[in-house]
């Protein structure tokens, strides 16, 4: 399913939405912190989804015990390193890892700068033990408002040098792109590459702001393009990838029914298309798993998944030397 010719890429990788429940039961064990259920098997289950949410924000509570256990840097520090022996797990080549720093420091506040150093250094060091080329995505969690996602941003920003590109995530409806083009219109001028979650939440309007308003060349999900087809054109026209997420959208209620999934739809037009996992320990999935989505419910061929393979080096923050290196 996997052409081992290519490189495998996941570009679209919450690193707060990927501590496996064991190191959140350990490190809850260690600082005294209460989690549901009594053991690791009692709690792996909350710490999972099952089927389908209700909705995007009850997806995203999921993600809360993760980062509740972030008490010290020691335990950042951990989480990070084990992103990296992850995406080795899961036959990654190359892995853009996202993550918040207000959303995991605002546990036990922890100082946000230095939070990404932490996590900058953590994530260099499995690189190096693993074998694995990582690049970082700093994320604004449009959920706690325009302000703290500046505190956000300058934490960033502090390390702009190990980081490459600005996301927005969280709740998309509530807090759409038109509150946050100061941000990002700051982030561009500092260097940093922009992609986006709209179209998962919201309508093909919230796609349109990220690429206008917020200078998106990614698109995060991008589900709602399908209902707007002068935008998947536009995508076509201007080569902006869509980082597409399939069990996630379902898990979200983003769509009702997997094989109703847009991803046949946007690769037949033409749009860069590529899989992603979202929130793997989460979604309890790997990336394999969303090849077999592609493969077994929405009828992908070993050539098309070929071609999404190559789709994703296409889009990821690399130069041309830098891709070219994956092969
Ligand atoms: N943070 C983690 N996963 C997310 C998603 N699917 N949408 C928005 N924010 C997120
Ligand atoms: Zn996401």
């Amino acid at each position: 399913m996997i052409n081992k010719q290519l490189p495998l890429v996941d570009l679209h990788r919450h690193l707060d939405g990927n501590i496996a429940p064991k190191s959140v039961w350990e490190l809850a064990q260690k600082h005294n912190i209460e989690l549901p259920g009594n053991s690791l098997e009692e709690f792996t289950p909350h710490a999972q989804i099952q089927g389908q949410t209700s909705d995007l924000l009850a997806f995203l509570e999921k993600l809360d015990y993760g980062v509740s256990v972030l008490a010290d840097f020691d335990a950042v520090y951990r989480v990070a390193y084990e992103n990296v022996a992850d995406a080795k797990a899961q036959q990654l080549d190359y892995t853009e890892l996202r993550f918040s720093p207000h959303y995991m420091a605002m546990a036990f506040n922890l100082d946000m700068t230095e939070l990404v150093n932490v996590v900058a250094d953590a994530v260099a060091a499995g690189s190096r033990d693993f074998g694995v080329k990582t690049n970082l995505i700093g994320i604004l969690s449009r959920t706690f408002g325009t302000e703290t996602c500046m505190k956000e941003l300058d934490a960033i920003l502090a390390h702009k040098d190990k980081v490459i590109a600005l996301d927005l995530a969280g709740d998309e409806l509530n807090f759409p792109a038109t509150q946050f083009v100061d941000h990002f219109k700051k982030a561009r001028d500092a260097g940093l590459q922009i992609t986006v979650h709209a179209g998962e939440a919201a309508g093909p309007e919230s796609i349109w702001d990220a690429i206008n308003l917020l200078g998106a060349t990614r698109i995060g999900h991008g589900v709602a393009a399908i209902k707007d087809m002068k935008l998947m054109d536009y995508l076509v026209e201007n080569t902006i990838s869509i980082e597409s997420c399939p069990t996630s959208n379902y898990q979200t209620a983003t769509i009702s029914d997997i094989r109703q999934h847009p991803l046949r739809t946007f690769f037949d037009h033409g749009v860069n298309v590529f899989l992603n996992t979202d929130d793997p320990a989460v979604s309890n999935i790997d990336i394999l798993n969303e090849y077999k989505v592609a493969q077994e419910i929405l009828g992908f061929n070993s050539e098309e998944l070929s071609q999404i393979q190559r789709n994703g080096v296409k889009a990821a923050f690399l130069s041309d030397t830098e891709k070219q290196a994956l092969f």
